[in-house]
This record gives structure tokens, sequence and C-alpha cells, in this order.
């Protein structure tokens, strides 16, 4: 065993994926989450591809008692990732205090207990939502932080700012901070995958729930941008690639590989691809013709970011490596397994 870890936020997309991935480089995993917007079924899949059983608590990480019971059964964690999270960039518009209590609260509660239980390490997980708008692109972690568009945007980056403020404090807490471009794809296993409750806020849900038939028509906002073909360009990287990322992160932390007690990496392929490449790509792919239409364009959408994962490559040691193909080619075999268990 190389270490104990609590993986908040386990049973949803990304803390799936990285579960099983901890747990292939013979890691322990505890895995916590509210089943707010994810399922148990998701640890069930973790143990299908292990086979082993991540241990599961059903706990909200604003429940400070329930953390302090957990840290006291479970003694001897080495570290913590830290997705449990709101997401939905609209709904958090609608709702600002929803996303400012259980986004920054759960972070809070955490380093407040990390010192009192001997935890040393948090992995946390950010967003180049952090960028706003870039400047230029390929974009790199010098880049500055720019206004938030959303309050769901303003909860990471005042979380990375609440990471650095503790650990200056000298709390005994190294961070790694992990800016996500755009997670997609499933396991190639299908076992574990993307499940978003009602309609899916995020493209690629929409496209295969659209290629199943389940929505009727996928809304493309906007082709009026300054990009090649005027659709708005983002980063794509592979669920599985970006779990395998964590790990190398908690064993930079443990392996005490940096002298710097706060770092932060993009997370990225530093390829940019249009939302209609990407179409065409899933519909090559595939072989399922896309219903879609273009709309206008969605307010706060970003016109085009992607990474340069320099930094990522070289100094973390972490590539992407799958490619577009096998990583659309993933999210559709997960929607067809969907469709084949009667889930969607
Ligand atoms: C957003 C957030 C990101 C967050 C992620 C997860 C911003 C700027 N970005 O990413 O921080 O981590 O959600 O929830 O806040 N699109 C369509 N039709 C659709 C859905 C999407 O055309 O039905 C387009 C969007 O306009 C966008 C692209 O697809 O250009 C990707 O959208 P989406 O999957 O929602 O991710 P982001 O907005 O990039």
């Amino acid at each position: 065993m190389k270490g104990k870890i609590l993986v908040t936020g386990g049973a949803g997309f990304i803390g799936s994926h990285t579960a099983v991935e901890l747990q292939n480089a013979g890691y322990e995993v505890i895995i916590i989450d509210d089943l707010s917007n994810s399922s148990e079924d998701m640890i069930d899949g973790i143990e299908r591809i292990t086979g082993k059983r991540p241990v599961f608590e059903k706990l909200d990480c604003n429940d400070m008692e329930g953390l302090k019971k957990l840290f006291e059964t479970h003694k001897g964690i080495n570290g913590i990732i830290h997705f449990a999270a709101s997401k939905a960039v609209g709904e958090s518009v609608q709702k600002p205090l929803l996303y400012y209590k259980n986004n920054l609260l759960s972070l809070i509660n955490l380093l407040e207990l990390m010192p009192q239980y001997n935890i040393p390490n948090i992995v946390f997980s950010s967003s180049c939502t952090v960028y706003g708008e870039p400047d230029k692109n390929p974009i790199d972690e010098t880049a500055p932080v720019k206004p938030a568009e959303s309050p769901y945007g303003n909860t990471k980056q005042i979380n990375e700012e609440i990471i650095r403020d503790t650990v200056k404090s000298g709390a005994p807490i190294k961070s790694i901070i992990l800016r996500y471009f755009n997670p997609i794809g499933a396991h190639p296993s299908a076992e574990i995958g993307e499940l978003p409750n009602g309609v899916p806020q995020n493209l690629i849900p929409y496209i295969t729930q659209t290629a199943m038939g389940i929505r009727e028509q996928l809304s493309v906002f906007g082709d009026d941008y300054n990009t090649p073909d005027g659709s708005c360009v983002r980063d794509f990287i592979n669920v599985v690639d970006l779990a395998k990322a964590h790990v190398v992160a908690l064993d930079r932390m443990l392996e005490n590989k940096s002298d710097d007690k706060v770092e932060i990496f993009n997370l990225g392929t530093g390829n940019g691809v249009s939302v209609l490449q990407l179409i065409n790509t899933f519909e090559k792919v595939t072989g399922v013709k896309l219903n879609y239409k273009i709309v206008g364009r969605r307010a706060g959408d970003i016109e085009k970011i992607w990474a340069e994962p320099y930094k990522a490559n070289h100094v973390l040691g972490w590539t992407a490596k799958e490619s577009l193909d096998d990583t659309l080619a993933s999210a559709w075999k997960w929607q067809l397994k969907l469709r084949e268990k009667g889930i969607m």
C-alpha cells in the first residue's frame, strides 16, 4: 500500500475515474460523496474495474462533525483529493449562495481539520475558468487570473486563494492545484462515466444523449466567434488521462519532490478543438449522424481557450495520451452501456 487517500466527490465523474487510477497505482482509497449529483453505482463500477471496493461513506463535506468522525475512524490518511463541489455554471448564477456555501465551506472544513488529524497533502480541483478569456493561447500558469464570469468560477478562484493563504500562514499543509480544461470521455470499460442529472449543460453528454435520441437536437451556441469555423474552441482532455495526473500529483507530494508548498498545473492536451470539429469527429468515430443546429451565443462563454501543458509535462511528468477519436468513442460506449442497463 502506497498510502491512504481520501477522495471527496469520489462518486462523481472525475472522482470515480481518479479512484480507479489510485487503486491501480496501489493507493488505498476512501470515498466520501453526498450523492447530490452522483450515484453509488459508480462505486460498484470502480469495484468491477479494479477488483477492489473502495471504502465509501455518504457524507457532505459541509458536515464538520461527520468529517471529524470519518477522520477518527480512518486514521493515517496521507492526502486528500478534493473534488466535491457544485459545478453548473448557469445554476451558480441563479443560486450564488448555494455555490458559495457548498464550494467554500467544504474546503475550509477540510483545511481546518487536516492539521488536527496530521493530513499533510491536498490536491484541489480547479478549472481553466480562472483565466477568463485569455489574451493569448495556449495559456500557461503564469497568465493572470481574470474576474470570474460566474459564482461557480469565483468559488474556484477564492478556493485557490484560501489554499495559498492557509499554507502561507504556516499550516503544515502542501497543495497541488490542478486547473482542468474540458474533461470528457469515460473509462474504456464503460463501467464508469459521466452521468449528469436532468438536462445536460455540458457539450459531450448533450451530444451523446442527442445521438441516442434522448434529446431531439443539439444547439451549437454561436458560429460567429473569431475562430477558424466560428464556433468556440476548447481543450478537450480525456478523463482517464486527467485522473492519472492526480496520481502523479500525489506521488509528487508524498515523495517530497518539490520545495514549493503550493504548485499549480494546467491539465490539458495543448490542442484547441472547435465545437463543430468535435461534432464532426464524433460523427466520424461513431458513424452516428448528429441532429444539431446553430443558435445564438450562450451568455458567459469564452471564445477560445486551450492549455500550454509544458509545466505539467516537464515538471509534474504527466502528459495527456489518449486521442480525441478514442476519447469520443469511449463517451459513446458509455452512453450505449447506460441504454443497455436501462438507465438512459
Ligand atoms: C464550463 C466552465 C468550466 C467548468 C465546466 C464544467 C466556464 C467558462 N467554463 O466549461 O469552468 O469546469 O463548464 O461544468 O465557466 N456547447 C454547445 N451546446 C451545448 C453545450 C455546450 O454548443 O449544448 C458549447 C459551449 O458553448 C462551449 C463548449 O460547447 O463553447 C463547451 O461547453 P461546456 O461543455 O459547457 O464547457 P465550458 O463552458 O467550456
